[in-house]
């Protein structure tokens, strides 16, 4: 019988992907906004009683940085209170959970990448409302797993590749932050990643349930990585500047590097290099728009 995967934030970078990704793997209910809030925790509960699913995914969140730090309340329910009642009603089920959370969970005061078990210290109420799910869903004791990442891109929605392209066409120069060190993923690339676990089988994936960091391999500044979508044309020209001449509401670490072994060893395969992972989101534009 095919399992139900709920899937949430089913418009959002990630959760686009894994709708379409998902697809031969069962009966998919996308779960948008408008279909489900998870700031409203009575249709959290509705929705999976409603639809019993095998799987959920919660893609959704709160994503939006710098304005979290002005919308707490909102930004708590979302990314901290929701995923606790996914899991809990995840668990009454006996369906497992699949969930991301972030690099901004830790402070970024380490130059080496962090383990799945190094101390976290958010430095912003998006990373402290983050970690708040984490250990929501950690507190249930369901069959969880919890995917960390960091920087997502992809061809929809809002993020750094489609902004630094409308930039590029609007601007002759670009001052781009070169002091802050992360690793850019695709939105795809983490799909597929969660499909292939997915698609192991779920008895396979509730064993291995817990915390991972999943996320491309190298590591990048935001000047690096804006040189790499412009490419090399002389125009428009990208300028590092530091985090402190570019202040924003949200304070974020230095340093977001995470260290992938944990998830290689239990799943048996690691995302590729960012730059590849990059070359092939860019060439799937290509092959889109021609
Ligand atoms: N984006 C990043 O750089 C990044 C980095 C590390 C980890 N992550 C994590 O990766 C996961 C997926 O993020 P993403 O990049 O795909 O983010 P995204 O593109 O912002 O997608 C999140 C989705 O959640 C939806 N959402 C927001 N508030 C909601 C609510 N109250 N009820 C239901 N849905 C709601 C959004 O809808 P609207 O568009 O209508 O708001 C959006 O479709 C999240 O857990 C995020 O924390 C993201």
């Amino acid at each position: 019988m095919r399992p139900t995967i709920l899937v949430t934030g089913a418009e959002g970078q990630i959760g686009f992907e894994l709708v379409r990704l998902l697809a031969p793997h069962g009966d998919v209910i996308a779960a948008n906004r408008a279909r489900l809030d998870l700031a409203q925790a009575d249709a959290i509960v509705a929705a999976v009683r409603g639809a019993k699913p095998a799987l959920i995914v919660n893609a959704g969140a709160y994503t939006a940085v710098d304005r979290a730090e002005s919308e707490v309340s909102v930004a708590r329910a979302v990314n901290g209170r929701a995923p606790g009642i996914l899991a809990e009603e995840a668990k009454r089920l006996g369906a497992l959970l699949i969930h991301y959370s972030t690099d901004y969970v830790f402070d970024g005061a380490r130059s080496t990448p962090y383990p799945e078990d190094a101390a976290p210290a958010p430095l912003n109420v998006y990373g402290e409302t983050k970690l708040a799910g984490e250990r929501a869903i950690a507190a249930v004791g369901g069959h969880a797993l919890v995917f960390r990442t960091s920087w997502v891109y992809g061809l929809r929605g809002k993020n750094f590749l489609l902004t630094m392209r409308r930039l590029a066409a609007e601007r002759d120069e670009l001052s781009i932050v070169a002091d802050q060190i992360g690793v850019p993923n695709w939105s795809h690339a983490l799909a597929e990643a969660t499909v292939r676990v997915v698609a192991a089988g779920l008895s396979v994936a509730v064993d291995r349930a817990g915390l991972y960091h999943l996320s491309a391999t190298g590591r990048a500044s935001w000047h690096e990585f804006a040189k790499a979508i412009v490419g090399d044309a002389a125009r428009p020209r990208v300028v590092p500047i530091t985090t402190a001449e570019y202040p924003t509401p949200a304070r974020r670490p230095a340093y977001g590097v995470l260290a992938t072994q944990r998830f290689e060893a239990a799943f048996g395969f690691a995302l590729a290099e960012w730059r590849e992972t990059l070359a092939r989101c860019m060439a799937s534009t290509k092959e889109r728009a021609g």
